[in-house]
C-alpha cells in the first residue's frame, strides 16, 4: 500500500496565543491534501490550546516528551500528560534538542521507547552537522541516530514513527539539502530499515524531510521516491505552510 504523504509543522519556541490561534485558524479553513496527514506541533504551553482549535482532520505534536512517567522531575512533560491533553504525537531528537540541549541518542531512544508505549505516534529526527557530512560521515551518523532507537523498539512499535531526515547544516539556515542529497540519505535510511528492522518496515515507515523546506522547494523533493513528506519549520509560520501540504497536487 502507498506510504501516505505526512507534513509536520514544527513551530519551535515561537508564536503566542493569538498567532497560533491565526495559524490554526488558516488551517482549518485551507484547502488540504485529503491525502496528505498533517500534524503541527506548537509550543508546549498551547497545546491544550492548539488541539481545541485544530480540526480533528489535523493531529498535534508536543516537541517533547519525557521518558519516565512522572515524579520529581521538575520542567518536564509525561507522555500521560500530552494523552491527557489529547495529543497524539511527539517530536523527539529533534537536532535543537541532541546539539544545543545535549540530549544523547539513548535518552532520545529512551523517550522514544516511553512514547509508543504510552500510546503516542513518533516523529523521530535524525540528521548529521555539516562538520559530519563533510567528513563523510552522514550515514554512519544517521545510522547510529536509528540503531539507539532500534536497540529500544520492538519491530511491530516502529509502525508509530515517522522518520525525520534533518541535516542540521540545512535547518534554518535556507540552504535546503538538494534533490539528489535527500534522496540519498532517505535511501540509505530506506535500506537501514528493510536490513535492520523488517521488509515491512522498510515499505510502510515514512521518512520525511526537513531543513528549509519551503513552498518554492517543496515539490521537486516531493518527487523524489523516498521521500515522504516534510518537517517544516519557519515556513510552518507562514500563509505558505498550505502550499508545503499540498505539494503534490
Ligand atoms: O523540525 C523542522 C525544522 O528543524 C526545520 O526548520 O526552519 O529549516 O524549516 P526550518
Amino acid at each position: 500500500m502507498p506510504r501516505q504523504f505526512f507534513v509536520g509543522g514544527n513551530f519551535k519556541m515561537n508564536g503566542v496565543q493569538e498567532s497560533i490561534t491565526n495559524i490554526v485558524n488558516n488551517l482549518n479553513s485551507a484547502k488540504l491534501d485529503s491525502n496528505t496527514e498533517v500534524v503541527i506541533s506548537p509550543p508546549a504551553v498551547y497545546l491544550a490550546l492548539t488541539r481545541s482549535l485544530a480540526d480533528p482532520k489535523i493531529g498535534v505534536a508536543a516537541q517533547n516528551v519525557y521518558d519516565k512517567p512522572n515524579g520529581a522531575f521538575t520542567g518536564e512533560i509525561s507522555v500521560e500528560h500530552l494523552r491527557d491533553t489529547k495529543v497524539d504525537w511527539a517530536v523527539i531528537g529533534h537536532s535543537e534538542r541532541r546539539v544545543i540541549l545535549k540530549e544523547c541518542d539513548d535518552f532520545i531512544a529512551r523517550k522514544v521507547k516511553a512514547a509508543i508505549e504510552g500510546g503516542l505516534s513518533v516523529i523521530f529526527c535524525v540528521g548529521e552537522t555539516l562538520e559530519e557530512r563533510e567528513a563523510n560521515k552522514t550515514i554512519e551518523v544517521v545510522t547510529r541516530q536509528l540503531n539507539a532507537a532500534a536497540k529500544e523498539l520492538s519491530k511491530e512499535q516502529w509502525a508509530k514513527v515517522v522518520i525525520a531526515y534533518e541535516p542540521v547544516w540545512a535547518i534554518g539556515t535556507g540552504k535546503v539539502a538538494t534533490t539528489e542529497q535527500a534522496q540519498e540519505v532517505h535511501a540509505a535510511i530506506r535500506k537501514w530499515l528493510g536490513e535492520a528492522i523488517s521488509p515491512q518496515a522498510k515499505e510502510d515507515v515514512r521518512i520525511i524531510y526537513g531543513g528549509s523546506v519551503s513552498e518554492k522547494n517543496c515539490r521537486e523533493l516531493a518527487k523524489q521516491p523516498d521521500v515522504d513528506g516534510f518537517l517544516v519549520g519557519g515556513a510552518s509560520l507562514k500563509p505558505a505552510f498550505v502550499d508545503i501540504i499540498n505539494a503534490r497536487i
